[in-house]
């Protein structure tokens, strides 16, 4: 009785140390999430940090007991467990079945996040450079794929001034692809607020889809070491309505046809 006593009061313990410690309350550190991708990320990461402290409150509760319950007393050596069959199991079951549930959850919602449709509703083509990135969208014009609207980043020159970052924008509640390409070096195509990055390799084209829920600016940047300026290469990802959306759109498309004549 004492003793699951003494457990309980150690899983009490990890309980207050999980609610005083996490800087971003329940989110344990994560950013928002703005996409429905982004969501279920979070909740990977929720659902394993409880899995990770109830393993934690039991090892806890155990060493907690032993010291307690189990100091020595006397020169005697106390009864001994080798080759206790029932306790060889369960040390063999537990990790097991921990790490079934923990891979059982991680593989449902890879899935979720790295699916592609038929259809998307936006197509951005993304090429990093050193050190700036471009967008250009896509779409089918009599059944080829054309490039419609582009936002160019200015490069940063070494050491140079900062220059303005380019803005993606996307609209909200429709499905966005996006494919990453580069010319140079790897680069890696990082919105903290997607709780997703993805590497930009030469010779490879990377993508994924996302739904963002959350109208804004969001800050993104390069996350693989890539040169002297790696960390100036910035962009931003503006969510908007649909109807904005269209309205950068057409304007997108005039100033391109305008440039081309
Ligand atoms: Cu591109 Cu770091």
């Amino acid at each position: 009785m004492r003793s699951r006593r003494a457990s309980k009061g150690a899983g009490a313990l990890g309980l207050l140390a999980l609610t005083a410690t996490a800087c971003s309350g329940e989110r344990l550190g994560m950013p928002e999430p703005i996409s429905v991708q982004a969501e279920r990320m979070l909740q990977l990461w929720q659902g394993s940090w409880i899995a990770a402290f109830a393993v934690g409150g039991v090892v806890w509760g155990l060493i907690i007991w032993a010291v307690l319950f189990h100091r020595k007393r006397s020169d005697d050596l106390p009864p001994q467990v080798r080759y206790n069959m029932p306790i060889e199991i369960l040390y063999t079951a537990v990790p097991f079945v921990i790490i079934a549930v923990l891979f059982y959850f991680t593989a449902r919602d890879e899935e979720f996040v790295e699916k592609t449709t038929a259809n998307p509703a936006v197509t951005i083509d993304v090429t990093g450079y050193q050190w700036s990135w471009q967008f250009d969208y896509k779409e089918k014009v009599a059944g080829a794929e054309k490039t419609v609207a582009t936002v160019v980043g200015v490069p940063v020159a070494p050491n140079g001034p900062a220059a303005g970052k380019p803005v993606m924008v996307i609209p909200s509640g429709k499905t966005v692809r996006i494919r990453l390409h580069t010319n140079d070096v790897i680069h890696s195509f990082w919105v903290p607020a997607l709780l997703y990055k993805k590497d930009v390799m030469p010779g490879y084209t990377n993508e994924f889809e996302f739904t963002a829920t959350k109208l804004g600016t969001y800050e993104g940047r390069c996350a693989e070491l890539c040169g002297v300026d790696h960390s100036r290469m910035l962009f931003q990802l503006k969510v908007v309505t649909p109807e904005q959306y269209a309205t950068f759109m057409a304007e997108a498309k005039a100033k391109a046809t305008g440039g081309a004549q």
